[in-house]
């Protein structure tokens, strides 16, 4: 099983840059030729949030007519904190899972070789992300109604520090009290996340934890602990999640431009001397 995750594509009305100089939506559809490209196909695509980046009608419009247009494979989807969850659950109705949930938008996919548990972490008007009680309780709950089956959790906001001050400023709140409900849950073994704008790995309870790099836009890596917040244009990129058949989980970085190549290895024959 091969799995697609696209994160933080920032997509704004027809016409308009995302923070004054992100072409976004022209670097989304990019990024959905590439995938639509691959060979072999995803078999699925996570999109895991922050899909637009005001949270607008139109900004949805555009959104479902790339996905009408390039995937025809099954989307999950969840929001980031720069979607409108209201008009998320409205222009992706037709997503499954999307309203499932009355009020989070928040299931768990079960028809894969791996378990999928899509997880809302969204505070509106706010830029970090938290767990109330009744999603805490429901993430338990979901967990714990199949223990055997291999399950990634997918959530916009990362439950660990990718030491980019700034964005750490806004990541899960309460992280303890997620981690918690992890190490009740041996069967989880990756949590993909988003928000960041880079790739970034760490291990939260006994899980390997990634961030996934934008379609669009990174984040400038400054370790520096006052490091300001800003973008650069560094190679807009996906990952790609392999289930192999012994159902490990194997990840790759694709990037969306094209590169020269392939070109065949060619090593020079040894001679003796
Ligand atoms: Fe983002
Ligand atoms: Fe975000």
């Amino acid at each position: 099983m091969l799995l697609a995750q696209l994160t933080d594509l920032h997509l704004r009305p027809p016409g308009m840059p995302a923070d004054r100089v992100v072409e976004t939506n022209m670097l989304a559809e990019r990024a959905f030729r590439a995938v639509r490209r691959l060979t072999p196909a995803p078999d699925a695509v996570v999109l895991s949030g922050d899909l637009v980046d005001t949270g607008s009608p139109a900004e949805y419009d555009v959104l479902v007519t790339l996905l009408r247009r390039y995937l025809r494979c099954p989307v999950f989807a969840i929001p980031g904190n720069h979607d409108r969850r209201e008009n998320f659950r409205a222009a992706l109705a037709d997503l499954p899972g999307v309203t499932e949930d009355a009020e989070f938008v928040q299931y768990a996919v079960e028809e894969y070789p791996v378990r999928l548990v899509m997880l809302d972490t969204v505070v509106p008007g706010a830029p970090h992300g938290e767990l109330c009680a009744r999603r805490h309780e429901w993430l338990e709950r979901t967990l714990a109604a199949e223990t055997e089956k291999p399950t990634i959790v997918v959530m916009h906001h990362p439950p660990f520090d990718s030491g980019i001050g700034h964005m750490d400023a806004m990541k899960l709140r309460d992280a303890e009290a997620f981690v918690a409900v992890m190490e009740r849950h041996r069967q989880v073994q990756r949590i993909l996340c988003g928000h960041v704008h880079r790739a970034v790995t760490a291990r939260v309870a006994h899980a390997i934890a990634s961030i996934a790099p934008s379609m669009a836009h990174q984040v400038a890596l400054d370790l520096a602990p006052s490091a300001p917040s800003a973008l650069v244009m560094e190679p807009a990129a996906f990952q790609l999640h392999h289930v192999t058949p012994a159902r490990e989980i194997v990840s790759h970085t694709a990037y969306v431009e094209e590169y020269p190549g392939p070109f065949p290895f060619l090593t020079p024959a040894v001679t003796a001397a």
